[in-house]
């Protein structure tokens, strides 16, 4: 298949063109004036922007699908996440709608839980229920998802995806740094959370990307089966590295809160952005960070290869190799 990636220098999309390399397809990148160096020789770069449809005219002529891996996860002010997140989004599908490739068969948009929201009790959000993001990343995210939805003229699967942890994430890198540290700062106290290993991520998009009974038009949760609270993936981490003993330290939300602002005020200055600013704090001061995957599963016969405890063993493998630990 031929198939587009946006976004392919992240976390995820370093995942998943290997992946799709190895399997025999043929893969185009969009290429930013921004992005990194794309490691790969084998895939076609297509130089582009998302600032308007005609600048993906040419990233969009005869694919057969796209899978739009980029959103803007880090922002130095509120407007980033929309720039980054809902208009990129706009441009890509109003290019696909204008430009009409003429074998397109299907777009897949890789979300958030974080559009869904929060539950506020211990019974895990449902796809159906509708949606209450708490933060500027996941209202951006549910305002991109709303655009494919009304207005892409071609069949579309929207992936909620749960936290995503494995090869190449700083993020998780951070929780398996306090382990081995020995402290762990848990803004708000424990909570409940999802989470997901990359390679199952990878294995959900190309499974939709191969299906001949094209599943279309859907918006899935995607996840492990279980949640889990943040003391045990501490738990499991620890044990991991063979840690005895780490400390866990509640910090209260009139200490997080103004660290968070303070860290957003030394991205304005220093224009990097960052993960740690005040709408990451709207998300933190939430307790259960939980959604149910079972939809998921029983409408496409799809499962999740990966438990905690395997994907945090294969996580922790590849820290080590690349001496991320
Ligand atoms: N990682 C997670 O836990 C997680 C969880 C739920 C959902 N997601 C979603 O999954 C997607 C991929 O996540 P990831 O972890 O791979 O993210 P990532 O590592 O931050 O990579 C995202 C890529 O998007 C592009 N990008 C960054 N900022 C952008 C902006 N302002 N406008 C347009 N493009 C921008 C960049 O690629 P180029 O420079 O090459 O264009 C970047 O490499 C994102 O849409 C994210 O919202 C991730």
């Amino acid at each position: 298949m031929n198939i587009a990636v946006t976004g392919s220098t992240g976390f995820i999309g370093q995942n998943l063109v290997p992946e799709l390399l190895r399997k025999g397809h043929k893969v185009r990148v969009l290429v930013r004036d921004s992005s990194k160096k794309i490691p790969w020789e084998e895939v076609e770069k297509v130089q582009g922007s998302f600032h308007s449809p005609e600048s993906m005219k040419e990233f969009v002529d005869g694919i057969e699908a796209i899978v739009h891996c980029a959103g803007a996860i880090r922002a130095i002010k509120m407007d980033d996440f929309i720039r980054g997140n809902y208009t990129s989004t706009k441009n890509l599908v109003d290019a696909i709608n204008q430009f009409k490739p003429p074998v397109f068969k299907k777009f897949i948009y890789l979300s958030s839980q974080s559009a869904q929201g929060p539950s506020k009790e211990l019974t895990p959000r449902r796809v159906e229920q509708p949606p209450e993001p708490v933060s500027w990343y996941g209202k951006s995210k549910l305002m991109a998802e709303n655009y494919i939805v009304n207005h892409l003229e071609y069949p579309y699967i929207i992936l909620r995806l749960a936290t995503v942890y494995g090869p190449g994430d700083r993020e998780t890198l951070r929780f398996f740094k306090y382990v081995k540290n020995g402290i762990f700062p848990m803004p708000n106290g424990d909570k409940y959370l999802n989470m997901v290993y990359v390679k199952d991520v990878v294995k959900f998009i190309i499974a939709f990307l191969e299906m001949e009974n094209l599943i279309r038009n859907k918006i899935y949760f995607v996840s492990d089966p279980e949640y889990h609270s943040l003391s045990e993936v501490i738990e499991s981490i620890k044990s991991l590295l063979g840690k005895r003993t780490v400390i866990k330290i509640s910090i209260p939300e009139a200490i997080f809160k103004p660290a968070l602002k303070l860290s957003e005020l030394a991205a304005k200055i220093s224009g990097k952005p960052t993960i740690a600013n005040s709408d990451k704090a709207r998300e933190l001061s939430e307790k259960y960070w939980i959604g149910d995957p079972t939809r998921t599963f029983r409408e496409t016969g799809l499962r999740t290869d990966y438990n905690l405890m395997e994907g945090l063993f294969e996580t922790l493998q590849w820290y080590k190799a690349n001496r991320w630990l």
